[in-house]
């Protein structure tokens, strides 16, 4: 059973070096000694003392080991198929993910299209993928999002409707519903809690796609629900990651956190060095190439131009507040958020039978 931890706000904010250290050792120590679920209030000299602890009963764990250990479901010799479609409009890339066992496969982080102006939605780009799915006569049992995007619409109730899956996404959804619910003033009639979505996702939870075991690894700090799905050899970093020329994802939306998205990345980057990566969006670092969206965890430690070759949290945290004080609002943040908070759906037809989404005036 895995462990649960309360910490106060301060030492989540302050000591969280700390903290990630403190748990990649209690992992190792729950895996071996298969604790019991309890809570745990420490202050930091309760956390230093136990990572002195942890770290004597096992000095030299490689970062490797850490993530086989942390995650028993790590099977490198699983290699599903990966298929990317790039969604122009967006830079996004959408994923089917192949069973190589059977013919189950996944669907990550559709795109619905959207003429903003015109406030028109088309589902091309999810038609190319339904067709594909099609064509290779395969089974859809999930439709995962990574996160709430703010930059594209998703399309998986169109593609649930067609080919059935279910819908997950990381419990946290029910943060930004809180946030993003109170932003565009919703009734009461909008849930809170999560239950558009067939499945929400806690650290740690395992799923199958076919005979393809897959789990789930909290990854916060672009936003406060961000997962990353590994299936195999191959791990779905959502805006956890870019490509090692274009370095990570913007900290600064509700809920976000330069610190906590670099502890995030650590997790990731613990996974096995031969670990495929691959990425929700790329921009062809600003045009500069073509696009891609696969890379490995060993490309991402030594050359990502934000993490890469050790820098530290403190340069991270420094570099992203920089960064992020110089990004303007993405294009489709407004009708995205009300889209994705909801699975997926439009909000509810009003009394004209109309679909409408709202843009709140100086609220973001
Ligand atoms: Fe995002």
């Amino acid at each position: 059973m895995p462990l649960i931890f309360c910490f106060s706000k301060d030492v989540l904010a302050i000591h969280s070096r700390w903290r990630l250290e403190f748990l990649r050792y209690l992992n190792i120590f729950e895996t071996l000694y298969s604790f019991e679920r309890r809570a745990t209030v420490l202050s930091e000299t309760g956390l230093r003392e136990r990572c002195r602890t942890l770290r004597k009963l096992r000095p030299k764990a490689a970062n490797h080991e850490v993530a086989t250990m942390t995650h028993p479901a790590v099977n490198m010799s699983v290699k599903p198929d990966v298929k990317g479609f790039f969604d122009e409009a967006t830079n996004t890339i959408t994923y089917v993910v192949k069973d190589p066992g059977s013919n189950a496969c996944a669907v990550i982080d559709s795109v619905m299209d959207i003429d903003y102006a015109a406030g028109r939605i088309t589902f091309s780009h999810a038609d190319h993928v339904i067709a594909d799915v099609v064509a290779r006569g395969l089974e859809l049992q999930w439709l995962i999002e990574t996160h709430v995007h703010a930059d594209h619409l998703s399309a998986a109730p169109y593609i649930q409707e067609k080919l059935g899956g279910k819908i997950g996404i990381g419990r946290n959804i029910t943060i930004i519903q809180d946030t993003f619910g109170k932003i565009f003033n919703e009734g009461t009639e909008f849930q809170r809690d999560g239950s558009q979505f067939d499945r929400l996702f806690d650290d740690g939870d395992t799923y199958t796609v076919g005979t393809m075991p897959a789990f789930v690894m909290h990854t916060p700090g672009h936003t406060p629900a961000c997962m990353t799905h590994v299936m195999g050899d191959a791990a779905f970093v959502g805006d956890t990651l870019f490509m090692p020329d274009s370095g990570s994802a913007r900290a600064d939306f509700p809920g976000g956190d330069a610190g906590v998205l670099f502890d995030s990345i650590q997790k990731v980057l613990a996974l096995p060095d031969e670990m495929r990566l691959f990425m929700c969006h790329d921009y062809g670092a600003n045009g500069g190439r073509e696009i891609r969206w696969e890379s490995t965890v060993a490309e991402e430690k030594a050359n990502n131009i934000h993490v890469g070759g050790g820098k530290s949290r403190e340069e991270f945290i420094a570099m992203r507040k920089a960064r992020d004080a110089q990004l303007d609002m993405p294009k489709l943040i407004i009708p995205s958020l009300q889209v994705n908070m909801r699975a997926g759906q439009l909000p509810p037809a009003e009394e004209d039978g109309k679909t409408y989404l709202k843009v709140p005036v100086n609220k973001l």
